[in-house]
């Protein structure tokens, strides 16, 4: 038995028990998403007082330099203390490996909890591995539901809330859900939203679009003076792993490009079903422009200077809110109600006439503006690291 953390709990005052009390919150990262959530996190555990020590572990889900390394730079996230290098593979696979590499890392550093955030496979992976072993695992980002099973995030969040022992949530409806399942309501804080932290820390260093642009090579007079461009971004399984619906997609925005320079950035998963399905010609480099995955300060400066946004990305369509930037989500469903409620964001799905009329209302001028949730003020994170404090007991860390 490798296991020497499996008797102890944090709620345990036992010698053994206190002893994990001493130990620091375990942080894990995976992937891209990840990045802009954990970053105001370990700096608010930094700045309480007293400070609770954490250690960094990065699963290595996401590992390209544009997909993780740039994005750890550009939020000025630490070096990962443990990098469990699991790559891609099926969901399978990714979630096993992530999972037999976290034990020892578990086993090695008795953390007094492990921190996971959102809904990828290295949240729900390592979520696991710690429960089984009865360490106490925090859910930052908990509640969160499409009610679509199909798509694999919509597993990973049931999954983790289920077993997570305190969960943090970005928005009230999330209680709602939560509570739906059975999970206790003592078990919730309501803390807001740590990826708007990030934006709010950034955001005056967002680097400009048409430096962006500039640096992939492409002519900022390209843009369409008058009515602006707009951003592009796709990487959802149901829309771009099935070849007729990534045609279709392409086909719309081809024609929405007519009337509106697009700006569309890359994510791997997409670029490589492009050319495998052949879809390559669908894209008018007249009036778009590919670009490879942004870095957060790119990203962030693509889209406060868009007329609109197109995408299928969760986290877009909370930045799109806080910016006040028009969004378009091109799916039939939304684990993120409030971003359509109150934000910025109106659900079109895929079918090109409600597309094409969402962009058509907001090049008229009657794109949504929204406002800003409840909590969403940059103060997410330092909410979460003075309950932690709290809920860890007074011995933590
Ligand atoms: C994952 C998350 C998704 C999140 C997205 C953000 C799950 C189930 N999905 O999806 O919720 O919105 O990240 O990007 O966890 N690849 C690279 N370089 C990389 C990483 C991936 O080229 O650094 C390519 C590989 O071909 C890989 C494919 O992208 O097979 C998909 O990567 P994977 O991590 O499996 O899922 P994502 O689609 O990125």
């Amino acid at each position: 038995m490798s296991g020497t953390t499996t008797e102890a709990n944090a709620f345990d005052r036992s010698p053994a028990g206190n002893a994990r009390l001493r130990g620091p919150v375990m942080c894990v990262v995976g992937a891209r998403p990840n990045f802009m959530k954990m970053a105001p996190i370990l700096r608010a555990l930094a700045a309480h007082q007293p400070p609770l020590p954490a250690l960094l572990v990065h699963t290595g889900q996401h590992y390209d330099q544009g997909m993780s390394h740039q994005l750890f730079e550009d939020l000025g996230l630490q070096r990962p203390d443990l990098d469990l290098e699991v790559g891609s593979a099926s969901h399978a696979v990714q979630t096993a490996d992530v999972m037999r590499r976290f034990e020892p890392a578990l086993d090695a550093h008795l953390p007094a909890c492990v921190l996971v955030v959102g809904d990828v496979n290295s949240t729900l992976a390592c979520t696991l591995v710690a429960v089984k072993k009865g360490v106490p695992v925090v859910h930052v980002e908990a509640g969160l539901r499409s009610y679509d099973r199909k798509m694999p995030e919509e597993i990973n969040r049931v999954l983790t809330d289920q077993i997570a022992d305190r969960l943090y949530t970005t928005e009230r409806s999330a209680l709602a859900n939560l509570l739906r399942e059975g999970v206790a309501a003592e078990r919730v804080v309501f803390a807001g939203n740590v990826m708007i932290d990030s934006l709010v820390a950034h955001r005056p260093n967002a680097r400009p679009a048409a430096d962006t642009l500039r640096a992939h090579g492409v002519d900022p007079a390209w843009l369409d003076a008058a009515k602006g461009y707009g951003v592009v971004t796709l990487h959802r399984p149901s829309n771009v792993d099935d070849a007729a619906a990534l045609r279709s997609l392409l086909n719309v925005l081809r024609e929405v490009a007519s009337s509106l320079p697009l700006v569309f950035a890359l994510h791997p998963r997409t670029r490589n079903n492009i050319e495998r399905f052949g879809l390559s010609s669908l894209i008018d480099p007249r009036r778009m422009a590919l670009l490879p995955p942004q870095g957060y300060l790119e990203m962030l400066g693509l889209m406060r200077d868009a007329t609109l946004v197109l995408t299928d990305s969760g986290g877009l369509q909370e930045e799109t809110t806080a910016l006040g930037v028009p969004c378009l989500t091109l799916r039939e469903n939304t684990e993120r109600p409030i971003t359509a409620e109150q934000g910025t964001n109106t659900l079109v799905g895929r079918d090109p006439q409600a597309i094409l009329a969402g962009v058509a209302e907001i090049l008229g001028g009657a794109g949504k503006r929204g406002r800003v949730p409840e909590f969403w003020d940059g103060r997410a994170a330092d909410r979460i690291a003075a309950d932690l404090w709290q809920w860890l007991g007074p011995g933590a860390p």
